[in-house]
């Protein structure tokens, strides 16, 4: 029996970089996650009678929403719908299993790295077919259909479904498959990699490797990946049980969040290799002995030794980075003659180029990197790539960064954050720099001569789409550039992000910290944007 509900629109339900979140409180409260997901089926009608792929990432709330969201699918016609054991799938398995069993979509119910927690966010990602992010326009249809709801659709039948099992059940007229979330991602990355080769390096006991899951959907992929069928040693993964709150982290890998597992690295005696993932498993971190590899040199050296990987032995098509990622991968594109595509920020940019063949690997400076073989930044991909390169190269991740600068120089990057409580007086802090854009060519700023200033609108190449305001762009005349835009993933006030980066071709200089090597640029970034004025006087995390 389907009742129709009647609601009114919640408001502010528009999707930011990646999906809608909010706090838990939010999207406990009535109708709010029935209103969301009621819009996405109003305005995909492939989803009636078609399947749909549902997971997440295992933080608190997942369940309820998965049992509500399995009882709206089936009064609103889906005929199957694949559901990953436990309710987890990570993001890139969902991205992998949807076009793979046809589906005309799926539900990953994820706040990526936010903070999980009866006090912390939730979040759903509405992917399509081809298994990415649903596309900006499609978005903007499923928000314009968030304020003019009016009822939503639901089974009246509230009997438990054991998701806990695989098994097949029936729920009104919707067939239910209980689904292993990781064989299917497993077997798909075991195609792409030499494991052969990955696992003799992994039983040289000169090389340790440590990855860590930190609470969150990847355990159980690391298990089976690098224990189990790479054999990694027993104890090499970390937090690897998924925790509703992450274990009260904040699961993001990057040097400011997880600052206790880069200082575990940095110790004489650590291990070889490491590697870290976020909530839903589509960032990756890698760390070396002494080292954290920055996201932009780690795509470029991936770039520039693709052909060492059997999945990728025939070369690449193209490569693609989001506009504030550093111009390291530019430079290996340039020397291999294929083409370097800048998109916007958020994943979805890529999509369009990934589906018309045009790149076959993307990434950007905020720890994602994935290639043509998933629709989404993967990050135990990103691992795994990393372990082949290094059981090819035989050398430490040290040398292989060392030898790619000197090589192309060094890029050294940045980004600093700035959390303003009061999200319109960052608007207008942006509204505002952006009208002095057209002024500052020529200006001098801490020994810094400004070259450019724009706002960057990006034309998709593909279907030609316009996307405007992603973010202020300004270059100076020795080549170093400075970017701000606001973030879209935040649940509350705003935060400034300020990316920074700048070349350095000279061998003698490349071994200096990034913070050093860019303390000029910073400062002359806070300076133009007159920071001091709104009391940002430091940045609240560098990464
Ligand atoms: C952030 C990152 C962006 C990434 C997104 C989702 O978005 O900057 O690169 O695609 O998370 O993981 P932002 O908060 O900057 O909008
Ligand atoms: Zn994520």
């Amino acid at each position: 029996m389907v009742l129709s509900v009647p609601t009114r629109p919640s408001p502010d339900q528009k999707p930011g970089t990646a999906g809608l979140r909010k706090p838990v409180s939010i999207f406990k409260q009535p109708h709010y996650l029935e209103n969301f997901l009621q819009a996405v089926f109003d305005t995909c009608p492939e989803l009636e009678g078609g399947s749909l792929v549902v997971g997440g990432d295992g933080r608190y709330f997942n369940r309820e929403a998965i049992a509500i969201l399995l009882r709206m699918a089936a009064a609103n016609g889906v005929s199957k719908a694949l559901v990953g054991r436990q309710g987890l799938l990570s993001t890139p398995a969902a991205s992998l299993m949807i076009p793979h069993f046809g589906a005309a979509g799926g539900f990953i119910l994820t706040a990526s790295h936010n903070p999980g927690g009866d006090d912390g966010d939730f979040g759903i990602k509405f992917n399509v077919a081809n298994g990415g992010q649903a596309s900006e326009t499609l978005t903007d249809s499923i928000h314009a259909r968030t304020r003019s709801i009016d009822r939503y659709l639901i089974l009246e039948d509230e009997t438990p479904i054991d998701i806990d099992h695989l098994g097949r059940h029936q729920l009104g007229g919707m067939q239910i498959e209980i689904v292993d979330p990781v064989s299917h991602y497993a077997d798909t990355l075991e195609r792409l990699f030499d494991f052969g080769k990955i696992r003799s390096l992994l039983s040289d006991p000169a090389f340790q490797m440590r990855f860590d899951a930190l609470h969150a959907v990847t355990g159980p992929y690391a298990l089976e990946l690098f224990e189990k069928r790479l054999g990694a040693r027993s104890g090499s993964i970390l937090n690897a049980k998924p925790l509703p709150d992450f274990g009260g982290g904040h699961p993001d890998p990057n040097p400011h969040d997880a600052a206790r597992l880069v200082e575990s690295f940095m110790a004489d005696d650590a291990p070889a290799f490491g590697g870290a993932s976020d909530g839903d498993g589509d960032r990756n971190m890698i760390l070396g002995r002494g080292v954290v590899v920055s996201p932009g040199d780690s795509l470029a050296v991936m770039t520039a030794n693709a052909h060492l990987i059997s999945g990728y032995r025939d070369g690449l098509a193209g490569v693609a980075r989001s506009m504030p990622t550093s111009h390291a991968v530019d430079r290996v594109a340039k020397r291999l003659g294929i083409p370097c595509y800048e998109t916007p920020t958020g994943w979805r940019f890529f999509c369009n180029l990934l589906d018309a063949g045009r790149i076959t690997l993307c990434g950007e400076e905020s720890f994602g990197t994935s290639s043509n073989h998933a629709r989404e930044k993967d990050g135990l991909w990103a691992v795994l790539f990393w372990l082949n390169l290094l059981a090819v190269r035989k050398r430490s991740v040290q040398e292989v960064l060392a030898e790619h600068w000197r090589q192309y120089g060094r890029d050294f990057f940045q980004r600093e954050d700035y959390f303003i409580a009061d999200a319109d007086s960052a608007r207008e802090l942006m509204q505002g720099l952006d009208a002095r854009l057209a002024s500052l060519p020529g200006k001098q700023m801490g020994g810094l001569t400004i070259q450019s200033a724009d706002n960057f609108t990006y034309r998709d190449p593909v279907d030609g789409s316009e996307s405007r305001n992603q973010g202020l762009r300004i270059t100076t005349t020795d080549g170093a550039r400075i970017v701000y835009r606001l973030s879209g993933t935040g649940t509350h006030g705003a935060t400034l992000r300020v990316y920074l980066e700048r070349h350095e071709p000279d061998v003698a200089k490349q071994s200096i910290a990034a913070s050093a090597a860019l303390r000029a640029l910073s400062r002359a970034a806070h300076g133009i944007a007159a920071l001091d004025r709104l009391g940002l006087n430091q940045p609240d995390s560098v990464t």
